[in-house]
Parts: structure tokens; sequence; C-alpha cells
């Protein structure tokens, strides 16, 4: 896709498409008017004669007559509802501009004028990034095993974001780092997306030595079962000893030029499929398990934006990559693990395997790295769906400071997430006879039991942990949204280190 920031009357855009939102209180905004007069009232006509209310989810085709004085090019003004101007807010943005995207491609359009619309919690810059990241993901299809002739690519490839705020250097950049989060949410989509028969813990270490290729300030190292072994990771080598494929610890580094202004460390779950092992899922829950990896595919497409854009940090990218199956060298129940912090822990549930590899994860970061703060991101827990439904992370800490500073990036980004507490009563349920603890606790708090599993590993690092198991997949497709892998983490992740 093509992309370009104008600033400039609405009316004046050469495109196959012109897409305008338009609020359902408070009368017609200016750029309304101006096309509505290009086009002799037709707009205002339609709308009234249709009872086009301007609510979200609703649109509204006008086709300009021969006399309009819009550019001849333009084949169609899309309307599309924004509901109140109050609630206009960063994700209603994305998901308005990648409609319009979707519009323009019934139409057949190839080329889409989109109006930025002005939202009330978000600055202009903010907006235009977020309407080129919702044109640019709406063009996301993950189609390679499709039938070429049943593939159904956008037509659209140029867009032009619209903005009645002056041209300057701020909102060209704003296009660009749009493009920049978008391009990476895709390229992690597409590691969740692949079947796991090919997305192996191996296979995610040749993507993520691609974007130390591609990078010149991105280095890579990447361990095998040797080297962990002697590293001590007793967790991460039992979730994946049931598996013919190899275990990965694949570590990135991304330098700042000059000094950086702090370490950050990204720790992502790479469960590239998820039985549940001897504790095995039953069918229906173990068939969208090749996500099981979104946590690391989060983590390392990140890395590929931050090593094209101008980050102040050092940033370190961590995924602990295993595939947890059943055979007759998997681990088993009872089994007592040693993890690389030394605390042993008793296997009550092989299919909590997410918070074994994610806990010798944590101790190498700290241990490794000394970073001074990290995250981790994972589809750790069902009881995080349970809890929060399926659009939204659970954020779990036990620092304040950092878990808001967290939050902030998330609503900037438009990404839901929602502190859930590290209630240190529920200790006692991973209380074991034999072993320092067990790795699950009871049925009831299951998320929280598992971010108090982690924070034994986190130690006194400032750590921010992230339950993506609902949002890293969509049953449906909506807005900006995809169908299946959703690219959920990466986009505030990036806000995050922005600042
Ligand atoms: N990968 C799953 C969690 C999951 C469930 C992610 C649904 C995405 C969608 C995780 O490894 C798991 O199996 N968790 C168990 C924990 C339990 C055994 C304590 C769960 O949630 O049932
Ligand atoms: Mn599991
Ligand atoms: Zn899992």
């Amino acid at each position: 896709m093509q992309f370009k920031y104008v600033s400039g009357s609405p009316a004046a855009q050469e495109a196959d498409v012109l897409a305008l939102c338009v609020a359902s209180d408070g009368g017609r905004d200016a750029d309304f008017k101006a096309v509505d007069k290009n086009v002799g009232g037709l707009l205002s006509a339609r709308i009234k004669e249709l009872g086009f209310a301007g609510n979200v989810g609703e649109s509204l085709i006008v086709r300009p007559k021969v006399d309009s004085s819009l550019p001849r090019k333009t084949r169609a003004v899309a309307l599309l509802g924004a509901g109140p101007r109050k609630q206009v807010d960063g994700p209603l943005v994305r998901n308005l501009a990648a409609n319009a995207v979707k519009l323009a491609g019934q139409l057949r359009g190839g080329s889409l004028a989109f109006v930025v619309p002005a939202a009330a919690s978000v600055d202009v810059a903010l907006s235009v990034q977020l309407a080129t990241e919702g044109v640019d993901l709406a063009t996301y299809r993950f189609d390679k095993y499709r039938a070429k002739d049943s593939r159904k690519p956008s037509p659209v490839k140029r867009a032009s974001l619209v903005a009645t705020a002056p041209k300057g250097a701020a909102l060209n950049q704003a296009v660009d780092r749009g493009k920049a989060v978008a391009e990476a949410v895709m390229r992690a989509r597409d590691l969740v997306n692949e079947p796991a028969a090919r997305m192996t813990p191996r296979q995610l270490a040749v993507e993520a030595r691609a974007v130390a290729k591609k990078h010149a300030r991105v280095t890579v190292k990447v361990m095998g079962p040797a080297e962990c072994k002697k590293l001590g990771m007793g967790m991460l080598l039992a979730v994946g000893q049931g598996s013919e494929e190899e275990i990965r610890l694949i570590h990135l580094t991304y330098k700042p030029p000059g000094k950086p202004e702090k370490r950050v460390a990204l720790i992502g779950k790479g469960i590239t499929f998820d039985s549940g092992g001897y504790s095995l899922k039953p069918s229906a829950s173990m068939l969208d398990m090749k996500i099981d990896m979104a946590g690391a595919a989060a983590v390392i497409a990140a890395m590929d934006a931050i090593g094209r854009l101008d980050c102040p940090h050092e940033v370190h990218a961590v995924a602990a990559c295993a595939e947890n199956l059943v055979s007759g060298g998997a681990y088993k129940l009872g089994d007592v693990l040693t993890s690389m912090s030394g605390k042993t822990v008793e296997i009550n549930n092989t299919d909590a395997e997410g918070r074994l590899a994610l806990g010798d994860a944590l101790t190498y970061t700290r241990e490794k790295i000394h970073p001074d703060e990290m995250f981790d991101f994972a589809t750790l827990t069902g009881a995080c769906m349970v809890a929060l439904g399926p659009h939204t992370a659970g954020v779990l800490s036990h620092s304040d400071k950092l878990a808001g500073a967290w939050l902030e990036a998330a609503a900037r980004a438009g990404e839901d997430m929602w502190r859930l507490p590290l209630n240190p009563r529920l200790k006692e349920q991973l209380k074991s006879n034999i072993a320092d603890m067990k790795n699950t606790g009871g049925r009831a708090g299951g998320a929280l039991t598992a971010g108090l599993f982690l924070s034994e590993f986190a130690g006194d690092t400032p750590w921010v942990h992230v339950d993506i198991a609902g949002p890293a997949s969509a049953s449906k497709e909506s807005g900006a949204t995809a169908e299946g892998a959703t690219g959920f983490a990466v986009a505030t992740i990036l806000e995050y280190l922005r600042h």
C-alpha cells in the first residue's frame, strides 16, 4: 500500500473513492459540507432519503452525478457512521479507516482518500497514525494456502489520509509510523496463522534470524537443548521433551545509536502447539492451539519495527519456544522439575506449560540481560478469557508504576487491556508438599495464580505480565481486526517504547 498524508480540502482529492465519517449528533462538519456542496447537496439528500443516522456500523455509498464538481476520478463517496462525536476514540478511527478500505474494495476502487475524523481523546497526529494502521490492516489476508484464483486481495493500492491540519513533518511521520506498526502487526499475524507443522520452534528461530539480518542494530542469539541444559532450564526443557521438535530459546537485541535511555526486555511464550501434554486437551480446545506462540510472534515482530523506527532504548526480545506434545519421552504429572532459578516445581498439570517455559525465560532475562524493566506476553490461561472476555488482555504486575505506564500506552495504541490483581492470598494454592511449588492452583482465580507463579521468577525486577489468551485471535473479522491471528500487543509495545 502506498500512503500519503494530505492537508487540505477533501473535495479536491484525486481518488476512486472518497470516504467521510459522519457523526450521529451535532450537525455536519466543514469537510462534509464542502463535499456535499460539490455534489449539489446529493449527500444530504441521500442521508435524508435513506434515514442514515450516522451510527457506528452504518455506511452509505453515494455516486456523484455527471454535473458533480468533485474530481472526475471520484467514482463514489463512502459515508461511514461514526456515532456521537465525544465517543470517537483511537480504536474507532482505526476501524473506520479499515471499513473505508473494505467499502472501496467492494467498489473495486484502486485508490482511497480517507478523511481522518476529529477524535475526542487523541490528537491529530495519533489519529492519522491509527487511520494509517487501519487502512493497511484491512488489506491483510492469510491466503497462501488457497488456490490463486480464489484469493481476494484488496484492490486498494493507494491511500491518502486527509486532515484539515497544517502540513507538517509530524503528520508525515505519523503516516510512516502507522505503516511500520501495521506491517509489524501483520508480520505477527503471519507467524501465528502459519500451521504448527511449519511454524516450529526451529522455524521461529529462522524468522528471528531474518529480522536480525534486516537491521544493522539488531543481533540474534539462538539456543538449543544443549545450551538450555547448560543454563539449567529444567522447566523449558521438560515442556519440549515430548516432541521430536527441538526447543529454542531466541534472544534478539536492539542497540540504539548513543547511550540507551533504559534497557527493556520483552519476553514471549512460544509454544508452537499446545496439545496439553498428558493433561491432554479435548479436541475442540486443541483446535486453535497453533496460536500458543502469539506472545513470541509479538515480540519478534515488534523487533522488526524497532529496528526500523528510532527507538531510544536498548530492547531485548526473548522467546521461549517448545512444542507441548505427548510421547514416551514427554514430561509427566508428578514430575519434579528444577528451574534455572534453582526453584523446584511439582507438575500437577502438564497443560500449564506456558508458565514453565516463561519462568525459565524470566530467569534467563534477569541473569543474562539485567533489564531495567521486563514485560512478558503469553496466551497463558483460559481463565483470563473467562474473566475479561475475548477482546481484553489481562495485565498483572507487582509494580503499580510500570503497570500504569503500560496501560496508558495500551490506551494510546487502542488495545484493550485491564489490570488484574496478583493477590498474595492465592499463593497458598501453589503450595507443594514435595517441591518449592506446584505449577497450578485451583479453577478459581486461574489467571491470577498463573501470574503469581511467574512472579516467583520475576523477582525484584520491575515486571508486567500480559495474558493475551483472548485477544491473540479473533473468531470473526471486525474493522481492523482480521479473523484468526490479530497481532495483539505489537502496537502497544511500539507505543510504549516510543516514550
Ligand atoms: N495455551 C493455554 C491457554 C489458552 C487457552 C490460550 C485458550 C488460548 C486460548 C494454556 O497453556 C493452558 O492450557 N492453560 C490452562 C491452565 C490450567 C491447566 C491451569 C487453561 O487455561 O486451562
Ligand atoms: Mn496448555
Ligand atoms: Zn499453552
